[in-house]
């Protein structure tokens, strides 16, 4: 199945394709953190990014569509994949269509995750991740079972995004009503958006795509 997140920065997307690739095998393509990794190796395109990033705008689209072009030819992704934080703009989006139907491949769902937006700043201030192998947490909502210690590989030491301040999340939410937002009606359109309640409890956002995926399956997407 070939699905995409879509939602305001701090809405659950990276938390909810985790669950998903982990549950189904399916890859995640997170752009988000595909930057970050070009960031931290020094690349041509990490350069470009960095501040670009920093400042909470949007890196420009070629960038965005030739990277995501060579990610779904790799192996991992040919049983599905779950794009999250990508297609962010119409020409992303239109990108994206014509380089599936390219490759005789389709999306099937596209899940919009809703939240209030006055909750997303406190989600992204309290969020922090492992370092070693980048499982994510959250002060509040989600804290490692023992305290200091990474539930997946029991790392001790943990970070936070340079962009998850109060400053930047202002830019990055504006960048996604001004430039994300618009291209929700372009996939309702096309019959395949859906959306579910960002707000509930995290375990209960994983129950409701499973559910949604579900009538897309036939029924086995939440077993
Ligand atoms: P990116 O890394 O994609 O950031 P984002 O869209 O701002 O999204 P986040 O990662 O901040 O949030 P999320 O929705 O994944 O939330 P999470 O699950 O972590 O992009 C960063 C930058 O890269 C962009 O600003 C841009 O510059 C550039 N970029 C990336 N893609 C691009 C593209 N396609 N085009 C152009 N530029 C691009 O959850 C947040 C916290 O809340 C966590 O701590 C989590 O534990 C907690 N939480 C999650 N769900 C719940 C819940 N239901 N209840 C309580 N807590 C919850």
């Amino acid at each position: 199945m070939n699905l995409i997140l879509l939602g305001p920065p701090g809405a659950g997307k990276g938390t909810q394709a985790k669950r998903l690739a982990e549950r189904h095998g399916w890859a995640q393509l997170s752009t988000g953190d595909m930057l970050r990794a070009a960031v931290a190796a020094g690349t041509e395109i990490g350069v470009k990014a960095k501040s670009i990033m920093e400042s909470g705008n949007l890196v420009p689209d070629d960038i965005l569509i030739a990277m995501i072009g060579e990610r779904i030819d790799r192996p991992d992704s040919r049983a599905g994949f779950i794009l999250d934080g990508f297609p962010r703009t119409a020409m992303q989006a239109e990108a994206l269509d014509g380089m599936l139907a390219k490759r005789g491949r389709r999306l099937d769902r596209v899940i919009e995750i809703g939240v209030d937006e006055a909750a997303l700043v406190e989600r992204i201030s309290g969020r922090f991740a492992c370092v070693k192998c980048g499982a994510g947490y959250h002060e509040r909502y989600q804290r490692p079972k023992t305290e200091g210690r990474c539930d997946s590989c029991g790392g001790t030491e943990f970070s936070r995004r340079a962009d998850d301040n109060a400053e930047t999340v202002k830019t990055r939410l504006a960048a996604y009503r001004a430039q994300t937002a618009p291209i929700l009606p372009y996939y309702r359109e096309k019959g395949l958006l859906v959306r579910v309640d960002g707000m509930a409890e995290l375990d209960d956002v994983t129950r409701q795509i499973a559910r949604q995926l579900n009538g897309e399956k036939g029924g086995t997407a939440g077993r």
